[in-house]
């Protein structure tokens, strides 16, 4: 189970006025006073324009940036408190999740199976798995550099994947990946969704969130504007679809 409790970042953005170091700074919430929770089991999805701290957000539950204010539990555990061992529980991908470019595939597998202390017996048929679920066979053996964005995107899961956490917080998984990559990657949520497994995942793709939620999260310049279940998203306007839902939600 997740647990938000007033979870909040501030950053400094540039200003029009200009100091002697360059553009004055002035600090602003990227995330305002967050409120959830998210049920052990359930597939949650978070969703909101551009910039209205998604990512934010997803970092400070996988303990990956320290909160201004406020906190999220993890398993009962504070992510501001005990940092390490919520990374250990957690399982969690970005768009820029780090790989070694010199590394083919299945070395990047091995490296970060490894660096998590897991024995080959346990991390190949792992891996095979997940490499079969993932469609990733054809190009196990290139380098990281030579890779698509769609096939660095599949890498990614694997290594976000493989140590089996009970918790996986996946940063726009299907961003740039081709329509038939999208399906297998929705695919694996839902085997992990059914192996009991609590997922939280940030999307613009609104299909999917349709086809896999359980719980929608919607914010709105660091707020949250909405947080129900996909009924309850519905109910909001049974004369408009999902899409038309989510547009008027946004621009209010
Ligand atoms: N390290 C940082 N320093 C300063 N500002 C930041 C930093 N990280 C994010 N921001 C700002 O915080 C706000 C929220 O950004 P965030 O990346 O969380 O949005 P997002 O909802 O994930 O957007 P997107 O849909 O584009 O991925 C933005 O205004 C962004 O510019
Ligand atoms: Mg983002």
């Amino acid at each position: 189970m997740i647990e938000v409790k007033n979870l909040s970042k501030q950053f400094k953005a540039p200003t029009e006025e200009k100091g002697l170091f360059g553009p004055k700074k002035k600090p602003f919430w990227a995330v305002k006073d967050l409120n959830f929770q998210i049920k052990k089991g359930s597939v949650a999805s978070i969703l909101g324009p551009n910039g209205c701290g998604k990512t934010t957000t997803l970092r400070m539950i996988a303990a990956m940036l320290t909160p201004s204010r406020g906190t999220a539990f993890v398993d009962s555990v504070d992510v501001r408190k005990d940092k390490q061992v919520v990374k250990s529980k957690i399982g969690y991908m970005t768009n820029n999740t780090s790989l070694y470019d010199r590394l083919s595939v299945i070395e990047t597998i091995k490296f970060f199976a490894e660096l998590n202390q897991i024995s080959a017996d346990i991390y190949m048929p792992r891996a095979e798995k997940l490499i079969e679920q993932l469609d990733m066979k054809k190009y196990l053996n290139k380098r990281v550099a030579d890779l698509s964005t769609g096939m660095k995107q599949k890498t990614s899961i694997v290594r976000t994947l493989i140590h089996d956490p009970d918790l996986i917080v996946l940063d726009e998984p299907t961003t740039g990946v081709d329509v038939t990559g999208q399906s297998v990657i929705i695919d694996l949520i839902k085997s992990i969704k059914d192996s009991g497994k609590t997922l939280i995942f940030s999307t613009h793709q609104l299909n999917e969130v349709r086809d896999i939620a359980d719980h929608i999260i919607v914010m709105k310049a660091g707020e949250k504007i909405f947080d129900g279940d996909n009924s309850q998203f519905q109910e909001l306007d049974s004369n408009k679809n999902f899409t038309e839902i989510f547009m008027e939600l946004v621009s209010e």
